[in-house]
């Protein structure tokens, strides 16, 4: 681990240790993955202000997401099938987020269990919903994240169908995974991934299965997203999950102006511009290039965060010189966690930290909570 110095080297040794349908997972996009491609190329195009002579002593990246204290306003994203990617990957990547003070959101479609997480860590996390037909599971997701303390909830509106991701339907994904020859062969070569898997009984959708009507096992997320995502979702459902979870929360997946002041107008806490990292609807701008303008039409109204592209430091530093409060990272800390589990992951956020901290400081800033469009060279 000694040579990796940024995180396209963990993405590397990721796909070292974790069989390829997995690793390939995270590594994918919808249709073309031109999205998906856009999102980490359009951060490259903002170029940042060198400024000399200035004092750089005594820096901090501390700051808050909707009111809650971070280390610096990094935050993990929800990822399903996180504990394929290293075994019981989402409590291992919670630790390392807790330890490192920065927020863990745990997916509905997370591997480890809501109860799982909460046993793992002694702080709270953020859960992220996915609204189903099924209501009576969707209430009962919700007692469960209160009863697990956690302290934000997460509402992605952004899959009520899935986006066609190539990848995953060629290599067959499930979880747990199938036992063909192609599938055993790619496990197979990863015999320390298998081990480690072998050790826990940690394997299928612990949020799922065992906890909704005639479901014990899932064979395939495509043919399980086709049959209980709400294609209805609407706005109206927003105010209903409002009221019911009744404390912070997130609305994830808002690319558009007009969606954002949608979204403000519900009294939610914060939006995340988000096209899933380029995983729906392939041919949808960047998220970053879309910053700018929902944060100048609801800024003032609610917190803005962003994911999608973020590979380093100085990206985060350009989201939040162009107005996000806070960002998340998706497959940078998946790839620290298939690499080397939590201290991989905690690597991930090290390496984010340097570059964020080295970079504030030669555009002359000390405290991240001052960075504006300042930074940002014409
Ligand atoms: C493997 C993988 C699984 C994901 N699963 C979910 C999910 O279950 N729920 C969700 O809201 N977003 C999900 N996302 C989207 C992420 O939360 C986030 O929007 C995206 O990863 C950010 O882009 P980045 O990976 O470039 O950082 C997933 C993303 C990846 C890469």
């Amino acid at each position: 681990m000694s040579q990796i110095l940024e995180i396209r080297d963990l993405k590397a040794a990721a796909k070292r240790r974790v069989p390829k349908m997995f690793f390939d997972y995270a590594d994918s996009g919808a249709w073309t993955e031109g999205t998906y491609r856009a999102n980490e190329e359009d951060f490259l195009k903002i170029k940042l202000r060198q400024r000399v002579l200035v004092d750089m002593t005594n820096r901090s990246l501390e700051s808050t997401m909707i009111g809650q204290k971070v280390s610096m306003p990094v935050a993990l994203s929800p990822t399903g099938l996180t504990g394929m990617q290293h075994a019981d990957g989402e409590m291992l990547a919670a630790k390392a987020a807790e330890e490192f003070g920065v927020p863990f959101t745990l997916s509905t479609m997370s591997i480890c269990s809501i109860e799982d997480v909460a046993s793992a860590t002694t702080k709270p996390f953020w859960f992220q919903l996915y609204v189903m037909r099924d209501r009576d599971f969707v209430r009962n997701l919700i007692d469960r994240a209160k009863a697990a303390k956690c302290s934000a909830l997460v509402l992605t509106l952004d899959l009520q169908i899935l986006g066609q991701r190539h990848k995953d339907l060629r290599n067959g994904l499930s979880a747990p995974p199938k036992f063909t020859p192609k599938h055993i062969w790619q496990m197979a070569t990863r015999p320390l991934w298998c081990m480690q898997m072998l050790q826990t009984k940690r394997r299928s959708f612990g949020n799922i299965v065992g906890h909704t009507k005639n479901v014990s096992d899932l064979s395939s997320l495509s043919v399980w997203t086709a049959e209980q995502f709400d294609p209805r979702l609407s706005w109206d459902d927003v105010a209903w999950i409002k009221e019911l979870w009744g404390g912070p929360l997130i609305l994830k997946g808002v690319l558009d102006v007009e969606d954002a002041k949608m979204a403000a107008r519900t009294g939610a806490d914060a939006i995340i511009v988000s096209n899933h990292g380029g995983r729906q609807l392939d041919g949808a701008p960047s998220s970053i290039s879309m910053l700018p303008k929902i944060v100048d039409a609801v800024g003032d109204m609610i917190e803005v965060h962003i994911d999608g592209g973020i590979r380093s430091g100085q990206d985060v530093l350009k989201a939040i010189a162009l107005g996000a409060k806070g960002t998340y990272i998706g497959r940078p800390f998946l790839y620290g966690l298939g690499a080397g589990g939590k201290a991989g992951v905690t690597l991930a956020l090290d390496i984010i930290r340097k570059e964020l901290d080295i970079t504030m400081a030669l555009c002359g800033k000390r405290d991240i909570r001052d960075i504006n469009r300042d930074v940002i060279a014409e």
